[in-house]
């Protein structure tokens, strides 16, 4: 066990090796945070990690794998017994290695006619692996005074906006990408109303449309920019529970 120091906060971001997650784990470790990087190739973690500084710690993380988030999960307990903060930020936009932009991603994602298999990929780590992290993280949450939990969801989730016919993100919802977020908002606030009663805090929050590896850097935010309310969230002790913001403020479900 490393620090008894009940003080001392702890952070866990999944998918913390670059874009987004790295930059709200830069922050965490800024503001005195030790801040677990969560990277499903823990060399690229580690490297990450290496740049922030003796605050951050990488870990080998696979959100679509039980047993990576079993050790993950088990490592922190063995170093310091507790979480104070969990970011979900792990996330992918399409089920191939190579990347797609966003134009490419609409054309080859379509509800009509998209696999189910692609579907399915991407839904295992943005949906299903917030779940899966989120519930095995819970007893090392509980062991914290005020334990938040973080989801970094996408403005294109939101069906108000999707349902609205003027609204610009129209052209951008697709079964693969977008309605994960939709899922994961519905996930965010499932949790939000169960763990509210035991006073953890759970909220979602979406970047901006910010260059990252997600959109094959055609995003119009520079990485700093676009990942300035996630990390504002996760920085804030003191905000609501079961809240949806961006960079806009706060955003309808
Ligand atoms: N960029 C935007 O405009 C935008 C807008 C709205 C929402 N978001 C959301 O912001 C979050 C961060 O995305 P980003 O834009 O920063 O993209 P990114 O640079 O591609 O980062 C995604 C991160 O997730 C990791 N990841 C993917 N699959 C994983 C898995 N199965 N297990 C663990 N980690 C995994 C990636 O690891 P590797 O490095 O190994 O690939 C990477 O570290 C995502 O949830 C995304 O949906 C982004």
């Amino acid at each position: 066990m490393e620090s008894q120091d009940h003080n001392q906060l702890i952070a866990l971001v999944t998918g913390a090796n670059q874009g987004v997650g790295n930059e709200i784990a830069k922050a965490l470790a800024a503001n005195g945070y030790i801040v677990y990087l969560g990277s499903r190739n823990l060399e690229n973690g580690k490297k990450a990690a290496a740049e922030i500084g003796d605050n951050a710690k990488a870990v080998q993380l696979d959100v679509t794998q039980q047993e990576s988030i079993n050790a993950a999960v088990a490592k922190i307990t063995g170093e310091y017994g507790r979480l104070d903060l969990l970011v979900n930020n792990a996330g992918v936009s399409h089920a191939g290695t190579a990347p797609k932009t966003p134009e490419e991603l609409m054309a080859t994602g379509r509800a009509v006619n998209v696999s189910l298999d692609e579907v399915r990929t991407v839904w295992e780590t943005n949906v299903f692996g917030v779940i899966a992290v989120t519930q095995k993280a819970l007893p090392l949450l509980r062991k914290s005074a005020a334990a938040r939990i973080v989801n970094v969801s996408s403005s294109l989730g939101s069906l108000t906006w999707i349902s609205d016919p003027e609204c610009w993100a129209r052209e951008h919802f697709g079964i693969v990408y977008a309605a994960s977020k939709t899922a994961l908002n519905a996930v965010t606030l499932a949790f939000a109303l169960e763990l509210e009663k035991e006073g953890i805090k759970v909220n979602a929050t979406s970047p901006g449309y910010t260059a990252t590896a997600l959109n094959n850097f055609q995003g119009t935010d520079s990485l700093e920019m676009g990942s300035r309310e996630p990390v504002r969230v996760a920085l804030e002790t003191d905000g609501p529970t079961g809240g949806f913001t961006g960079p806009e403020g706060k955003l309808p479900w």
